[in-house]
C-alpha cells in the first residue's frame, strides 16, 4: 500500500502527467484538496473509489482517512493543486506517514507559475534583465512570513516575483515593490490560468489598479519584474552563431571536435 501525492496542476484537467493519471486509476481510495484540484481529474478514478474532499477536514481527520486505507492495504491517491513543493500542506502529511510507517511517493505537477507565465506567453529569465525566479507569498491569516522574507527585500534584487496568494491585498503588494521596481515595471496579473474563466490583465505598476475594473476572486498570481514586457533585451549565447559548444562546433578548432 502507498499514499500516492500527486499534483494535480494548475486546473486544465489535461495538465496532469501521465504518471498522475495512472496512479489516480489505480487507487482505490481518492483524496483530493477542495476546488482547485479540477473535478474531472475525478473521472480517471476506479468505478467504486472512495472520493473524499478534504477541504473541510483535518489534518487529523486526512491521517484518519489514511490510516483506514492503509489498514485495508488500499492505495490512496493524494491530490493537491499546481505542484506539490510550494503551499500543498504536503509536508506536514507526509511527517505524520513517516511517524506511523506508511509509504508514500510524489509524483510532481504543472506548477501555477508556470501556467500562469504560459498564459502570458513569457519567459520569465531574459537574458541581462532577470535570471531568476522568486516564488513568494504575503503573510495570511493561517501563515505568517518569516520576517526576513518580504517584498521589499526580493524586490531589491530585481528579479521576477511570482506572487501567490496576494491579489486580496494588491494595494499593499504595489506599495512595496513599487520603491524598488519603479512606476513603469511590467506587472501581470493573471486568474485561474488554465480554467475555463482565465483572466489576464497587464499593466505597470503606476496603472495596476486602474486596470482592474472590478473586485475578482482570489486564485490568482501577481507576476512581476522588467523581464514581463521587454523587448530590448540580449539574444542568450546558447544559440549565437559564433558560439562553440558541444552539440554544434564552430571554427577551425572547436573546443568539443568530438562532437556530431
Ligand atoms: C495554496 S496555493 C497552491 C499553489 C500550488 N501548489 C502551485 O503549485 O501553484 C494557491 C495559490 O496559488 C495560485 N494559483 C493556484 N492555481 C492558480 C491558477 N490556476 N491561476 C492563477 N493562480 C493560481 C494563487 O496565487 C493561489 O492563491
Amino acid at each position: 500500500m502507498t499514499v500516492h501525492f500527486i499534483g494535480a496542476g494548475p486546473g486544465a484537467p489535461d495538465l496532469i502527467t501521465l504518471r498522475g493519471r495512472d496512479l489516480i486509476a489505480a487507487s482505490p481510495v481518492c483524496l483530493y484538496a477542495g476546488s482547485l484540484v479540477p473535478q474531472a481529474l475525478l473521472s480517471h478514478c476506479p468505478s467504486g473509489a472512495r472520493i473524499v474532499n478534504t477541504a473541510p477536514l483535518s489534518l487529523d481527520e486526512i491521517i484518519a482517512e489514511i490510516s483506514a486505507a492503509h489498514a485495508k492495504g488500499q492505495d490512496v491517491a493524494r491530490l493537491h493543486s499546481g505542484d506539490l513543493s510550494v503551499w500543498s500542506a504536503m509536508g506536514e502529511q507526509l511527517r505524520r506517514l513517516r511517524a506511523l510507517d506508511i509509504p508514500y511517493d510524489v509524483t510532481p505537477g504543472v506548477p501555477s507559475f508556470a501556467a500562469a507565465a504560459a498564459a502570458l506567453g513569457a519567459e520569465l529569465t531574459l537574458p541581462g534583465l532577470a535570471q531568476s525566479v522568486v516564488l513568494t507569498r504575503t503573510s495570511g491569516r493561517a501563515t505568517a512570513m518569516p520576517p526576513r522574507e518580504n517584498l521589499a527585500a526580493f524586490a531589491a534584487t530585481g528579479a521576477t516575483l511570482a506572487i501567490h496568494l496576494s491579489v486580496h491585498v494588491l494595494d499593499k503588494v504595489i506599495e512595496d515593490l513599487m520603491p524598488h521596481f519603479g512606476p513603469d515595471c511590467p506587472v501581470a496579473v493573471v486568474w485561474r490560468a488554465t480554467w475555463p474563466d482565465e483572466r489576464v490583465v497587464r499593466a505597470t505598476l503606476a496603472t495596476l489598479q486602474a486596470s482592474l475594473a472590478e473586485e475578482l476572486e482570489r486564485t490568482a498570481l501577481i507576476l512581476v519584474g522588467p523581464a514581463l514586457a521587454a523587448e530590448g533585451f540580449e539574444e542568450s549565447r546558447l544559440y549565437a552563431g559564433d558560439y562553440d559548444r558541444r552539440f554544434r562546433p564552430v571554427g577551425t578548432e572547436p573546443r568539443f571536435p568530438e562532437a556530431e
